[in-house]
């Protein structure tokens, strides 16, 4: 069967970025065979975040570009793996990047993107490793498997040396990312994904009153029964630790807000 790739361009423009991602497809071709789509995402006329907030509160099926955001988290879900590629913009993604992360917040409270491999891809001088800790960030709160980041400085300006290096990376990061792609398992949760997964698990419960969402969604997911969003192995001492440092996590959290 043919790997699906959909890359996600968060440059307004088709220039080193695209090419960075062109140059990536080149290399995957060299050991899979691939179907690559390319979505320039400024192009698709997504209008800007009203801060509604009925994505988190409502369901994401009452944002006001619902029709928009359920095809990219479709077209999401459907690839094999997905490339987030921005070029870098004041040390961070641009805010083309930036929109489209924030149509998807409510997948950190409610995750989806079980399986899906995320690799990150950027242009720029350098600089590369704020844009690629803000991409995993997201990447793992939906509940995907973030595999690397790509970092691309100005190729024509590169000294011979250095260009290799880049040369390198291209080959060894399209390596790994097919081999992630090919492994189906769900990765076994550390003890931070416990432990954040217990967190929203508690907001889920504060936010009922408040009537938000996930309440809901937890039920009927059977998650507020579970370890982890997916069956998960976690062991006797890693679920009394967990116990413990929710209390406080919760404790911390009453000093702060209503309801904990
Ligand atoms: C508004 C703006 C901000 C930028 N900020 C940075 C930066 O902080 N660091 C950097 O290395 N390059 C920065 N750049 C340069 C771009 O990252 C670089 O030229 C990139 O390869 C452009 O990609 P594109 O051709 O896909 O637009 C910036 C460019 C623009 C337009």
């Amino acid at each position: 069967m043919v790997t699906s790739i959909l890359a996600i361009m968060g440059s307004p423009r088709k220039g080193e970025t695209y090419s960075a991602v062109q140059r990536f497809e080149e290399e995957l071709l060299r050991f899979e065979e691939i179907n690559m789509e390319y979505v320039m995402f400024s192009k698709l006329g997504v209008a800007d975040c009203l801060g509604c907030h009925n994505c988190i509160t409502k369901g994401e099926n009452f944002c006001h570009q619902a029709a928009k955001v359920k095809e990219l988290q479709d077209k999401m879900l459907a690839a094999d793996g997905v490339i987030l590629a921005t070029p870098v913009y004041n040390q961070h993604v641009t805010a083309i990047m930036k929109k489209f992360l924030d149509y998807f917040t409510f997948l950190w409270h409610r995750p989806a993107m079980f399986g899906v491999k995320f690799i990150g891809i950027s242009s720029g001088g350098g600089m590369f490793t704020p844009v690629f800790k803000f991409l995993k960030m997201n990447a793992k709160n939906w509940g995907g498997i973030w595999v690397d980041g790509l970092g691309v400085p100005h190729y024509e300006s590169l000294t011979d040396k250095y260009r290799q290096k880049i040369d390198g990376d291209f080959t060894k990061k399209a390596q790994r990312f097919i081999a992630a792609i090919k492994d189906k398992k769900l990765p076994n949760p550390s003890l931070g994904q416990l432990l954040w997964f217990n967190m929203w698990k508690i907001n889920a419960v504060v936010g009922k009153d408040q009537g938000i969402k996930d309440f809901e969604h937890w039920t009927r997911t059977n998650w507020f029964t579970m370890d982890y969003y997916y069956p998960a192995k976690v062991g006797y001492i890693k679920k009394w630790l967990i116990r413990v440092i929710s209390k406080l996590m919760r404790s911390f959290m009453r000093k702060m807000y209503k309801g904990y």
